[in-house]
């Protein structure tokens, strides 16, 4: 039985209904929605996000698959826009605050009964330019997403690694909630089937890819290895794509670099505001840093699991200019 139907109002939940259903990812019930899979809760939350929200040609959507690296990447895009505001680091709202709790997720925070804390959010009065956070595809993004000049950047990362660091996620929360956990081998099988939240994850890499290409002024299109491999850079570009280049002044007084320190994994790892604290009611603010490191899959995954993701990985994404 999916505990999350019930919970649900009569007309979305006739519709779930209708929809193909499988028991996935994390011991949940998944629905095929609008070509992805998700959750009973979820689809409540996508659709109103659909219906209600306005974009504003000044948003910044940081848009992710699951694991891949959200957390970093809202807290880069924070940091970078708000520079002016917060030069000084010693007052820096990411010191004392989580970076879900700055940057809230459209399905998630804002379009859903379980809001986190921003139930009273009056997205009209944000401060501009908004930032909100998504793992919906592409293609089902609020239509004014998709037809404003407001800029998305989206963030994917290796597979294995993403996997590893979602049945990690997952298996804390399970436990944090006294559920059962689920093994890796079930898991990983539902992975491979595209069975988890916003999955299979090649097609949501393809679609941002490839609306990426089509408006590179619109998407920025990342991975997370990229940016362990040199930050500096993106840190640049990102803040090229976002129209506030860094000038030669602030480059030279270390603008960059305090950014880059601000938001890295030991920093962030570190502050009491990411020790401790609950968001959501289930979500340890804890649990979001785990290890922050390219290659933890090869400490869990057996070589026939490691063969089977990587045929998937170059049967979906071969010439597509997606590698990990
Ligand atoms: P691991 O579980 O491999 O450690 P998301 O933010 O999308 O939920 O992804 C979480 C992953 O990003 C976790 O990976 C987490 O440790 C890592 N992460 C969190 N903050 C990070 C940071 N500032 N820099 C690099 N990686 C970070």
């Amino acid at each position: 039985k999916d505990e999350q139907l019930e919970a649900i109002g009569e007309e979305c939940k006739n519709l779930i209904l209708s929809l193909p259903k499988e028991y996935g990812f994390g011991n949940q019930y998944f629905y095929f929605f609008q070509g992805f899979w998700t959750t009973a809760a979820q689809i409540q939350s996508i659709i109103s996000f659909q219906n209600h929200f306005q974009a504003k040609d000044s948003d910044v959507v940081v848009a992710t698959v699951p694991k891949s690296g959200t957390t970093w990447l809202k807290a880069l895009t924070f940091a970078i826009i708000n520079r002016h505001h917060f030069s000084s680091l010693h007052n820096h709202p990411l010191l004392t605050s989580n970076p879900h709790e700055l940057v809230p997720f459209f399905e998630l925070n804002i379009y859903t009964d379980i809001s986190w804390q921003f139930a009273k959010l009056d997205l009209l009065n944000m401060i501009e330019p908004r930032i909100f956070g998504t793992h919906i595809p592409f293609h089902s993004l609020a239509k004014s997403i998709k037809e404003s000049n407001c800029k998305i950047i989206y963030i994917c990362r290796n597979p294995f690694d993403t996997f590893v660091s979602y049945w990690n996620f997952m298996n804390k929360i399970a436990l944090n909630q006294s559920l059962p956990t689920s093994t890796l081998e079930d898991d990983f099988e539902k992975y491979c089937e595209g069975l988890c939240h916003v999955g299979p994850f090649w097609d949501h890499m393809l679609g941002y890819l490839k609306e990426s290409k089509a408006r590179p002024n619109k998407i920025l299109f990342l991975k997370y290895e990229d940016l362990k491999e040199d930050i500096n850079f993106h840190v640049k570009r990102i803040a090229e794509f976002l129209g506030c280049p860094f000038t030669q002044e602030e480059e030279s007084n270390g603008v960059i670099e305090n950014i880059i320190n601000l938001c890295s994994f030991e920093k962030m790892k570190g502050l009491e505001a990411n020790k401790s604290g609950v968001l959501g009611k289930i979500y340890d603010k804890k649990y979001f840093f785990r290890k922050g490191e390219i290659g933890d899959w090869i400490n869990y995954l057996s070589p026939s699991m490691v063969d089977k993701l990587s045929k998937i990985i170059e049967e979906k994404l071969s010439g597509s200019g997606i590698s990990f």
